[in-house]
């Protein structure tokens, strides 16, 4: 074992890694990739992908990682959430208001709730690719290629549309560029003002007890304003009243895509996927030696990796010196996802191994993927006590081992939609069909996203005493 300056042990057993660039992954195994049929198609398109201006400049997703640093010693919490996948045919203004509004009702809620700064990063601008269990999709007797999300193929159940097609990467890049324009807009122009707390409630939420609350929180955080606003304190004087922070993820998936919008920071000389300002690998693409961590080892954002049921400490140890080789805290975010039940099982044991190897991880708690199920009426669902519980298990767990939950990663939407049962609305299997739009996943309707912030306030609050 060799012993780095920066105080751990790598368990690398392999001489050092070869040299990267930001087309390395192309002679290391890969999964879940698209398979285009026509090549010289697919190189035009990259081509031209790669002459496109970048969507993040690298100074942005270096101020993200200075944010997540302080998550990584629980001194801010990290709140990423948004759509499973993004839709073409979705695409809107009030979707992204409404998501955005969601979001930093949330953020108000958690840092007001359990004084603590709250890193918002959207699952969004590029959300539009998608692991899949199965190849193949079957109705009846026909078969088709599974759906890939919008970046690769329709979602129609049609042979035309299952066809993998390149010129949707143009696509997906185009509605990145309008959905960050507008964020940012949002976020620097004045609608994230917290003089406008009370206007970020959405209208079906303010019925409900959890929205009622809200108002209270809001009508407490005016009073604090007025208050400083006596004192000579308002957005005019200080710019962080006026604005928010706002960044965006995706899973990196595509790495074509990902792979022309890699850009070398005329500041430092180093390389960033400039498609958005954090971006992860999935539970399905994290083996050591494919593609999709030879990719993202090379690029300097802040990544994150998703953690099921299944990760040994090797492989973590392994993503450690892979990923972030000089333990750089802010760098790498572990976003466990084992389920309500497994993570009791199977975290305790894992976290303890782990916590004794002094590197700097940022662990959040993605509550959705492991616990999916199927209603008996054939609705994909999520209970929201089974995503409650697995939260507070990941909260409790941290706590009984000395580290910090430092974050959440939620599939949610500013709609509202009839996809996870329960939450203080009690939606049932039946009335699931109400509402149900998801391209992929069951997402944490708006009511259900800030029920689950009020409580998610409280063991924040706990754990920093
Ligand atoms: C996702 O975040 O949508 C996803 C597919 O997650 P995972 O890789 O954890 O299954
Ligand atoms: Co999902």
């Amino acid at each position: 074992m060799a012993h780095s300056p920066h105080g751990f042990s790598s368990t690398l057993s392999s001489p050092a890694p070869l040299a990267w660039s930001k087309d390395s992954w192309r002679s290391f195994p890969i999964k879940q990739s698209p398979i285009y049929p026509d090549q010289a198609q697919l190189e035009s398109i990259e081509k031209e992908l790669g002459s496109y201006p970048p969507l993040v400049f690298a100074g942005e997703a270096r101020a993200l990682q200075a944010r997540l640093a302080q998550a990584c010693k629980g001194e801010a919490f990290l709140l990423q959430g948004g759509d499973c996948a993004e839709s073409f045919s979705q695409f809107n203004a009030v979707h992204i208001r409404d998501l955005f509004k969601v979001i930093i009702q949330m953020g108000a809620i958690l840092t007001f709730g359990a004084s603590c700064p709250i890193v918002k990063v959207g699952r969004i601008a590029g959300q539009f690719a998608k692991p899949r269990s199965s190849d193949v999709e079957s109705n009846g007797s026909v078969e088709l290629p599974s759906y890939r999300g919008d970046m690769i193929n329709g979602m129609e159940f049609e042979p035309e549309s299952r066809e993998h097609d390149p010129r949707r990467l143009l696509q997906a890049y185009n509605q990145s560029a309008a959905t960050l324009n507008l964020l940012r807009a949002f976020a620097q122009g004045g609608f994230a003002d917290l003089a406008q707390v009370h206007k970020w409630n959405l209208n079906f939420v303010k019925d409900n007890a959890f929205g009622q609350k809200y108002e209270e929180l809001a009508s407490r955080i005016t009073q604090a304003l007025d208050f400083m606003k006596a004192c000579g304190i308002d957005s005019s004087t200080l710019p962080t009243l006026r604005e928010t922070e706002f960044y965006t993820s995706h899973e990196a998936l595509v790495l074509q895509y990902e792979e022309q919008l890699c850009r070398e920071d005329s500041l430092t000389g180093q390389w960033y996927d400039c498609s958005a300002h954090m971006l992860w690998i999935g539970e399905r693409t994290r083996g050591l030696d494919e593609a999709h961590v030879e990719f993202l080892r090379g690029v300097h954002n802040p990544l994150g990796v998703k953690v099921g049921p299944t990760a040994t400490k090797e492989e973590i140890l392994g993503l450690c010196d892979k990923l972030n080789p000089h333990n750089i805290p802010g760098r790498l975010n572990l976003i466990v996802r084992m389920g309500a039940d497994t993570i009791k099982r199977n975290f305790p044991a894992l976290l303890e191994s782990i916590n004794g190897e002094g590197r700097e991880i940022l662990w959040s708690c993605d509550p959705m993927h492991g616990n999916t199920i199927k209603a008996a009426n054939g609705y994909k669902t999520r209970d929201f006590n089974s995503v409650l519980d697995e939260v507070k298990s990941f909260f409790a767990i941290h706590r009984a081992n000395g580290s910090y939950a430092g974050g959440v990663h939620l599939e949610m939407t500013g709609e509202n939609v009839t996809e996870c049962i329960g939450g203080s609305q009690a939606i049932t299997e039946e009335g699931l069909a109400c509402n149900y739009h998801t391209q992929c996943d069951p997402r944490l309707n708006a009511t259900q996203a800030i029920e689950l912030a009020f409580l998610i306030a409280d063991m924040i609050k706990a754990q920093k005493i």
